[in-house]
């Protein structure tokens, strides 16, 4: 973009008048003191053609090397902000004043960043953050004004720092958090073409589980419904019941009469205040979404 880096390199110039005229630049420091060898109002006469060369409008500019700096321009003034630690500025409009996590900007044109504020958990007061331990390939960080919370990807996901959400093993290509070491399931080795049908095979561990092996190779941990177990010689989820192997894999989590309802939903009907009891505690998040932890994983 070509008016970002003439702001950029322009505006360093503009700051060191700015610093002496305008309203005092918040933050850094200009890089030169002011010169004070020329006349004062020569100088403002400077300053205004220079700021209205340089600042051809109103609004937020980027700065032209370090992705979370930036200026505003406000009648002819030029002011340095920064972006909180750990957020980057998203110059898509300059009329818009907006710091965001890095993940789907670019910063590789202008790649400096302010010196980290680290707090617990948080290697900069704001992002989305690996945990510390390589192995929980599954767990991070997410960090508002230096304050984390741990999150944990729902089961058989990793999570991906390039992008900051869940994916697949596969996908995330994390150092020792490959298929191979997520799950303990190797694919069976297959010809090719078989492989290309991406066969099913159950969990070996978990009736409600079985394992998407993509090109026939590379595993992917998927479930059935609550209720439903893999039934291995269809390669299909079923109810549980009809799965022999797997007939009592509810006992003391649900009762016959919940399996029932799964299986067969009441068709709904006006319901009495305070009747049943609440049947929603056994369900288990499955969507390939990011859940807080502790609560309800069991
Ligand atoms: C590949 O494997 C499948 C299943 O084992 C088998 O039915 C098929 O004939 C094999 N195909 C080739 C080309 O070997």
């Amino acid at each position: 973009m070509a008016f970002r880096s003439c702001v950029g390199v322009v505006l360093l110039g503009c700051l060191v008048l700015a610093s002496a005229a305008g309203p005092k630049p918040k933050g850094r420091k200009p890089v030169n003191p002011p010169v004070r060898t020329i006349a004062e109002n020569e100088r403002k006469a400077e300053q205004e053609a220079e700021i209205t060369n340089d600042c051809p409008e109103d609004g937020f500019f980027a700065d032209a090397e370090q992705c979370d700096k930036y200026y505003e321009c406000r009648g002819g003034t030029i002011i340095e902000k920064l972006c909180p630690d750990g957020m980057v500025f998203n110059d898509y409009s300059p009329q818009e004043e907006k710091c965001d996590l890095p993940f789907n900007l670019d910063c590789s044109a202008r790649p400096k960043l302010q010196t980290p504020i680290p707090a617990l958990h948080c290697p900069r007061q704001n992002g989305y953050f690996s945990h510390e331990d390589p192995k929980e390939c599954g767990k991070f960080y997410y960090c508002v004004d230096g304050k984390f919370n741990m999150i944990t990807c729902p089961d058989g996901l990793v999570y991906n720092d390039k992008t900051g959400i869940c994916t697949w093993p596969d996908e995330a290509k994390k150092k020792g958090c490959g298929a191979a070491e997520v799950f303990a399931f190797d694919c069976p080795p297959v010809n090719e073409t078989f492989g290309l049908t991406h066969p099913r095979y159950a969990d070996p561990e978990d009736c409600q589980f079985f394992y998407v092996c993509i090109n026939g190779n590379t595993p992917r941990r998927s479930g059935c419904k609550l209720g439903q177990a893999f039934d291995d010689v269809n390669k299909k989820c079923e109810w549980a019941r009809k799965v022999p192997e797997c007939a009592d894999w509810y006992k003391g989590q649900l009762t016959d009469a919940e399996l029932e309802a799964l299986e067969n939903p009441p068709t709904p009907k006006p319901k009495p205040a305070g009747s049943a009891p609440s049947r929603r505690k056994p369900m288990r998040p499955h969507k390939a979404k990011a859940v807080e932890v502790d609560a309800d994983e069991e």
